[in-house]
């Protein structure tokens, strides 16, 4: 089996080069095991994120439709809808937004700062709703909306997840493949798992180029048994266009996303102060600051099923610590 239908995707070169693979000294020292880094943070876009690899797809499958909006759909401090909007704003396209708050009483720094400061910069026509409780019909209504003002919206789904937008984490379990290949023995790979299309991704590709590695989701948006089939579905699409079969258990760690979507809890954010502190890098209060608590207390209570190094894929989300500045 092999990725050889990956190329047969239209898609834009929106990424230009591989993201670095960075070993963090200080951090494996105080950790006891060796750690890498794929700094999917500083992906050349808008404060960079995990979004640009999925939007090289769909973006591309939005121009090859004559769209011109991208219409979307998230959370008020969406690094996706961040991405979305930049991505809208360098090819010329108009970007429509729907922006759920899931934070009760959430405060106004919260509402107006980090990444929903940076939409009203490039001009993102925002929608509040009160929740995106059927974010498919929602996106779909609003879609019909303006295509009745004369547009042609194309609608990405939330978080680029479906099976297009994840085309983009197969290509960087490629890129992980290659950078590590004679360098080093991955025992493990930790991701923030959201609406999993990253996961899904990265599942396909490194069952196939690196399956001695085990690749463990970090919940950061529900349980496990709701995510699992979130994984699963994009999964199995993803593994069909590209005529493979997947079928490695989905590990998903549920223990670090309380109290809930959004909502910071401290072993997150003390990952957060010890990534900055020891390395400068800075990771999010939303996604990937759990995924490290994750890892962190997975090497504690050897959670991992092998010795050895680990890949934490940073996926992005600093603008958001701006937003959460009272909190962190
Ligand atoms: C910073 C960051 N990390 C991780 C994720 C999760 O990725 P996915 O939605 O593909 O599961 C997101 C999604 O919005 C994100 O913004």
């Amino acid at each position: 089996m092999s990725l050889h239908l990956l190329s047969s995707f239209p898609k834009l070169e929106l990424l230009g080069a591989p993201t670095p693979l960075e070993y963090l000294p200080r951090f494996s020292d105080h950790l006891g095991r060796d750690i890498f880094i794929k700094r999917d943070d500083v992906t050349p876009v808008a404060m960079g994120g995990n979004k640009l690899r999925k939007l090289e797809y769909l973006a591309a499958d939005a121009l090859r439709q004559g769209a011109d909006v991208l219409l979307t759909a998230g959370a008020i401090q969406s690094n996706h809808v961040r991405q979305t909007a930049a991505v809208a704003a360098k090819l010329g396209l108009k970007c429509v937004a729907l922006l759920e708050n899931p934070i009760p009483g959430a405060s106004e720094n919260y509402l107006s700062n980090g990444n929903r400061l940076l939409l009203d910069l490039m001009e993102t026509e925002v929608i509040g709703v009160d929740a995106l409780h059927d974010p498919d019909a929602q996106l779909a209504e609003q879609a019909t909306r303006l295509e009745a003002q004369g547009f042609r919206p194309y609608v990405v789904p939330v978080g680029g997840s479906n099976a297009l937008g994840a085309l983009g984490y197969v290509e960087c379990a490629q890129e992980l493949a290659h950078q590590s290949e004679g360098v080093v023995d991955f025992a493990a790979v930790v991701v923030a798992s959201g609406s999993a299309g990253t996961h899904a991704g990265l599942a396909v590709g490194l069952e196939l180029l690196l399956p001695e590695t085990e690749l463990i989701g970090v919940t950061v948006s529900r349980l496990a048994a709701e995510q699992r089939l979130k994984v699963e579905a994009i999964r199995q699409q993803l593994s069909a266009s590209l005529a493979l079969t997947s079928s490695a258990p989905i590990t998903l760690w549920d223990d670090y996303f309380a109290p809930q979507y959004g909502m910071p809890n401290e072993e997150g954010l003390e990952a957060i102060r010890l990534l900055a502190r020891l390395e400068g890098i800075f990771l999010d209060p939303v996604y990937t600051g759990k995924a490290m608590a994750g890892l962190i207390a997975g090497i504690s209570q050897q959670r991992f099923t092998r010795e050895g190094p680990i890949a934490f894929i940073h996926t992005g989300g600093a603008p958001a610590l701006f937003a959460y500045h009272h909190m962190v």
